[in-house]
């Protein structure tokens, strides 16, 4: 452990465009606060960026102090923003950006499914932000999240001059998913500020401006969210693009998995719950079970497995083969509730379940957390078909909750749940990505359904497993560490 307080302390920059509890789409907002919290507890002093978003300025600034304004000089136009840090616990502070024009808006990233036009200007500005949040903190260490937050790595590197404050900062970049890249046409270059000549090499994508690029090819540092997808994304046709930059910078380049922050996501203190319960005594999770059929609607039958979606509604996720095993997984007695939301044509899919199978499968279409955490726990199994997984924190919630994952063995997935096997193993796992792998791998656990005691270990074996933070941000401290000495 490094020096609690003092000259010593580490002073960490950490941005992203989400962060749990202010504002959250997926794991990314639940990841960064975690180790946030984590790196916290362990010595370091956290500085946390986000942009101000509607609900933020509607409540939390209110306890937030104004600590500078900044200018955000765009095509034409100069525009005021201000930095306002609230503390958040011991050694995490959090600063908002608030720049109304850009983020008092109803949605984060567009509305409707449609991004906002000026995204690139929107997050520019938070790049260059999380720079002066940087500055004013005096932090040696500048971690940046996704495309939102990575052109703060390449401008720092383009622009010293403007950060002398910074001259001794190391920035590491964590790219959460790769497949969000900040594509923006070659013609809003003016409206990021910068010179002309920094669009090649490392803005430049096929002509146009990629923000994640710029990150990948000039931070000091870069990790994405398990070791598995590390791997993955560097092979040809699986890095959406960048597989060549990524193999460029393969001696800096690692994956560190995520972790659970056990203070929000435990069956023994989750206060959304009907009834609480442990591996020590799992008697609590059937009145969950009924909790929930009740609410999406089902038949209340203990005897019939519950299976779950709990996920945004997008590319990736595997949802075209929940729709290809639907019928047989209803046809075979079992029931199916979603939580989710994101694409118009996979809501517009799933919004008319309970009246196609009336009792024995639920949807609700929206962004609901109490509802996630209800959801999980209520459950016998968690659906989790994805493509690609940098890393998933659904399924290390579910193992937690005694909840069986059924997932596609990829990225950070392969990396956490292990398989059914004798006396060992968590979860179910297949390979191929197809609706016939999926469906083969819950027949797997339909069977080991049926047997309860075999079932009931499974599950405290799952609960039981630790997908803390604790290792995992010592592996981020050591990276810290590196880039400083
Ligand atoms: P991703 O970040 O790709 O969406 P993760 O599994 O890492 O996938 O994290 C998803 C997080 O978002 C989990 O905390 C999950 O509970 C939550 N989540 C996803 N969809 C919803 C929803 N519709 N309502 C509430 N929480 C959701
Ligand atoms: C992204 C990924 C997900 C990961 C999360 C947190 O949203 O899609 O797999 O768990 O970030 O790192």
């Amino acid at each position: 452990m490094i020096a609690a307080t003092g000259i010593n302390q580490l002073k960490v920059t950490i941005a992203a465009s989400e962060i749990t509890p202010f504002a959250k789409t997926g794991g990314l907002a639940d990841a960064v606060a975690a180790l946030s919290a984590s790196l916290a507890a362990n010595g370091c002093q956290v500085n946390l960026v986000m942009p101000a978003y509607r609900g933020i300025i509607k409540t939390s600034i209110n306890d937030a102090q104004y600590v500078a304004d900044i200018e955000f000089k765009t095509t034409g136009q100069v525009l005021p923003a201000a930095i306002h840090r609230s503390s958040i616990g011991p050694s995490q502070d959090i600063y908002f950006i608030r720049c109304d024009e850009f983020f008092d808006r109803a949605g984060l990233y567009g509305e409707s499914g449609i991004d906002y036009p000026d995204n690139d200007r929107r997050f520019a500005l938070f790049s260059r932000a999380v720079l002066e949040v940087a500055g004013l903190t005096g932090s040696r260490i500048i971690h940046v999240n996704d495309w939102h937050a990575a052109p703060a790595a390449a401008i720092l590197k383009l622009q010293p001059e403007r950060y002398p404050g910074l001259s001794a900062a190391r920035t590491l970049l964590t790219i959460h998913n790769l497949a969000y890249q900040g594509h923006f046409a070659r013609d809003l270059w003016p409206s990021l500020g910068l010179d002309p000549a920094a669009f090649y090499p490392a803005f430049e994508f096929y002509g146009g401006i990629n923000f994640l690029k710029s990150g990948l090819e000039l931070a000091d540092r870069l990790t994405t969210v398990s070791p598995t997808y590390t791997r993955e994304v560097t092979y040809e046709g699986c890095g959406f693009g960048l597989e060549g930059v990524l193999r460029a910078r393969a001696a800096s380049f690692s994956g560190i998995v995520n972790g659970v922050d056990y203070n929000l996501w435990n069956p023994e203190n989750d206060r959304y719950l009907v009834q609480r319960y442990s591996a020590a005594d799992l008697s609590g999770k059937a009145a969950c079970k009924k909790a929930i059929q009740h609410y999406y609607g089902l038949e209340e039958d203990p005897a019939a497995p519950v299976a779950a979606v709990v996920s945004r509604l997008a590319d990736g996720k595997g949802m075209d083969l929940i729709r290809e095993i639907l019928n047989n997984l209803i046809g075979s007695g079992a029931q199916f509730i979603l939580l989710g939301n994101g694409s118009r044509d996979l809501e517009d899919f799933f919004r008319p379940l309970p009246s196609m199978y009336p009792g024995r499968a639920g949807a609700v279409i929206g962004f609901d957390d109490g509802l996630a955490h209800r959801t999980i726990a209520g459950a016998d199994m968690l659906l989790m078909p994805s493509k690609r997984e940098p890393c998933g924190l659904t399924q290390l919630y579910a193992l937690k909750y005694g909840t069986i994952p059924i997932v596609r063995r990829t990225g950070g997935l392969a990396d956490t749940v292990k398989p059914a096997g004798g006396d060992r193993g968590d979860g179910f796992l297949f390979d191929e990505y197809s609706g016939a792998a999926l469906w083969e791998a819950v027949n797997r656990a339909r069977t080991w359904f049926e047997d309860r005691l075999a079932w009931q270990s499974l599950m405290r074996r799952g609960m039981l497993a630790d997908h803390s933070w604790s290792r995992s941000m010592h592996e981020y401290l050591r990276i810290y560490r590196a880039l400083l000495s």
